[in-house]
């Protein structure tokens, strides 16, 4: 008799349970699933006690999700998978501005603000100026951009993270171009900080001896209209963690400039430009 399932033809066995009218998307994404979940099984020889743990982690990781915190997310991010699917669906043509993680951070329909506004509402940490122009591909202004800003405080925390102690909308904005496609705002310099750490994710990074740091950046998500979306940060030269990223997020052509001025309004001049693609 054949189509019991065994160790050799597992993966068949599986597959060929499917239907015969389905997603024809949702056949290619399964089929390719079993087919490398088995292959890992076999590949580790992975005995029940070990089956039962990861079973229990990704359990405990789901508790943990709710309104404030998506475990889940964290967790896509420190395998690389969230690079991963980034890389995939982001592929832009030269001379385009790299794009990196989205995290899990950012709110919607923050403040729209005034070019030249400061959007570090508590104050703390070094004031820093953010300049720079939103181009197409040819080096041209692009009016009417929008630019979505948001970036941790001094001390290395989101306000939502922090929703008693933060003012809400604490490092974060809306700007949107003119003509000359410039922005221009302050901020506070922004520093390193570790991704939430004290739930299952947080517990895996440090059995497999890795930190939960992420380099000192500011998120940017830009768009315009006839352009593609563009969800990127720009990074702090010279931080620890710029090649120990535990989310795998840097880019070199994401690292920017952030020099002293002399200027006693503002500590630090980050400027940078962003080109966008078009759809
Ligand atoms: C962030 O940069 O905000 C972030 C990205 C991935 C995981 C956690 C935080
Ligand atoms: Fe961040």
């Amino acid at each position: 008799m054949t189509g019991f399932f065994s160790e050799e033809n597992s993966v068949n066995a599986v597959n060929a349970r499917m239907g015969v009218d389905i997603d024809p998307r949702l056949r290619t994404v399964m089929a390719s699933l079993i087919k490398h979940l088995h292959a890992f099984i076999k590949d580790v020889e992975l005995t029940e006690e070990e089956w039962g743990k990861a079973i229990a982690f990704l359990t405990r990781t789901g508790q943990m999700c709710g309104d404030e915190r998506q475990e889940y997310i964290l967790l896509s991010d420190v395998l690389g998978a969230s690079m991963l699917v980034d890389a995939i669906n982001n592929r832009r043509p030269e001379g385009a501005t790299e794009s990196t993680v989205f995290g899990p951070f950012h709110v919607a329909n923050a403040p729209v603000r005034q070019m030249g506004d400061c959007i570090s509402l508590d104050g703390k940490g070094e004031a820093c100026l953010f300049e720079g122009r939103i181009l197409d591909l040819d080096g041209q202004p692009i009016s009417g951009a929008k630019l979505d800003v948001w970036a941790d405080n001094a001390e290395g925390f989101y306000d939502v993270q922090q929703p008693d102690t933060q003012p809400q909308w604490n490092n974060r904005g809306i700007f949107i171009t003119g003509d000359d496609g410039r922005y221009h705002f302050v901020g506070a310099k922004p520093v390193s900080y570790p991704i939430p750490d004290d739930g299952p994710v947080g517990k895996m990074l440090a059995a497999l001896g890795r930190h939960p740091y992420r380099p000192a950046h500011i998120h940017f998500m830009i768009t315009a209209p006839g352009y593609q979306k563009l969800v990127t940060h720009t990074f702090v030269g010279g931080d620890e963690y710029l090649t120990s990223d535990t989310v795998f997020g840097v880019k070199e052509s994401l690292v920017a400039p952030f020099e002293k001025t002399e200027n006693s309004a503002t500590m630090w001049k980050s400027k940078f430009d962003f080109v966008l693609a078009p759809k």
